[in-house]
């Protein structure tokens, strides 16, 4: 059976931040509550030109290019995004087409904060099962656009970003060790998003009451995430065979400083064995546990060998925990230049799409 390999990582952060004093020039609030109940000091704002799909494709790309993986190579791309681009088409399908990836399958996947770790576990499966051998993993977000900024309870929260993986399969042991996935549905209505959905397709009146905007039973939440960061720790540890003393490093979404410091307290561990960066980041939902990884990485905090957890958590309500073995690209004397791949992809495109024109204009004159 072979093994799924983390071979490559990218992120993509907009350049704009929003500190805690531009948020209290907005709403009633100050940036000492903010940093003292959150550990939050700034987040990143997507700028008017990006969105989920241009921030997924730029942290696919240099994913793709430190794992030296042609995008034509690979067999899946799964997004997770509580902000797709659309209700559909799936935005994986709009970063297929825009990096190339001319035989890969591509699907979105929504499981809130704890996205990332379900999507790597998804393609890490389907690595092991032999089915495929290339995977592409993106968390990505614009939350910022559906972010109530006059509601001082959750506008102080949350940031925009995206981060990927590139998952490979190989004969060597490592790569992905374990993973648990939860849910629970009960609590669904602690943090959700009601607008343009079949629920509540968009009209005037779901514009007036605030339904495209993000709700939030804030303590709620937090009650539910310090019970289940650590528990699903250890459950993944010990589906792995291991202990939390064969931990090098633990990357967990970074939601609130409280929250991953009951979680370290819980677990028995020192904050040293914890990445965070939510001071900088804020909330990035699913983005946050790639985005703190290749940070981490980038730092050497996090190194090849590693043996690493993923633990997150978020709205449905969902958790989940994954367990893996640092890697690093798989060692090849090929250099992939990602740029001439976006190249040759909007070359297709523009072609695809003509070729489709034309088609239309001929079978109309056939019918
Ligand atoms: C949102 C959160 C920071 C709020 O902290 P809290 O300690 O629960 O605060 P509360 O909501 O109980 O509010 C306490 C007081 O601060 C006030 N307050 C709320 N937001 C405020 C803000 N941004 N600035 C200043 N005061 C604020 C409240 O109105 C309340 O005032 P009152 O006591 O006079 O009524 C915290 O609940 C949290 O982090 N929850 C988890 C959220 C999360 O992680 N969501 C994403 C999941 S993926």
């Amino acid at each position: 059976m072979p093994y799924a390999h983390i071979t490559g990582w990218g992120t993509s952060v907009p350049e704009p931040v929003l500190t805690n004093d531009d948020i209290a020039k907005m709403v009633d609030t100050n940036d000492e509550w903010i940093r003292g109940r959150t550990g939050i000091r700034e987040r990143h704002i997507a700028r008017e030109d990006q969105s989920t799909a241009t921030l997924a494709v730029e942290a696919s790309l240099k994913a793709l290019e430190l794992a030296n993986l042609a995008p034509t190579e690979l067999d899946l791309i799964i997004v997770s995004s509580s902000s797709p681009e659309y209700i559909f088409p799936a935005t994986a399908c709009l970063v297929q087409d825009q990096i190339g990836a001319t035989k890969a399958g591509a699907f979105d996947l929504l499981a809130a904060c704890s996205g990332f770790i379900y999507a790597t576990n998804m393609a890490a499966q389907s690595i092991r099962s032999g089915s495929i051998k290339n995977a592409l993993v993106i968390g990505s977000e614009t939350l910022s656009r559906f972010v109530d900024w006059k509601d001082r309870g959750t506008c102080i929260l949350f940031g925009d970003g995206a981060g990927a993986f590139v998952l490979q399969a190989s004969d060597k042991p490592g790569g992905v060790l374990s993973a648990v996935m939860h849910s629970d549905g009960s609590g669904a209505d602690t943090l959700t998003l009601l607008g343009g959905g079949a629920r509540h397709p968009a009209t005037e009146t779901t514009v007036l009451e605030g339904k495209h905007f993000i709700q939030m039973d804030g303590k709620a939440v937090f009650r539910f995430a310090t019970r289940v960061m650590g528990s699903a720790t250890r459950e993944a540890l010990e589906l792995a065979g291991m202990t939390t003393d064969d931990v090098d490093l633990i990357i967990p979404h970074q939601a609130n400083y409280r929250i991953i410091e009951t979680a370290a307290k819980y677990l028995k561990m020192p904050m040293e064995k914890f990445v965070v960066n939510v001071d900088r980041y804020g909330n990035t939902s699913t983005a946050s546990i790639p985005i703190a990884a290749v940070e981490a990485f980038e730092k050497g905090t996090l190194k090849s060998g590693n043996k690493v957890v993923f633990v997150g958590f978020g709205a449905g309500l969902t958790w989940g925990a994954l367990v893996a073995e640092w890697t690093g690209p798989i060692p090849t004397k090929k250099h992939v230049y990602t740029i001439q791949y976006r190249l040759f992809a909007r070359l297709r495109s523009f072609f695809r799409r003509a070729l489709r024109f034309i088609e239309g204009i001929f079978s109309r004159r056939e019918l």
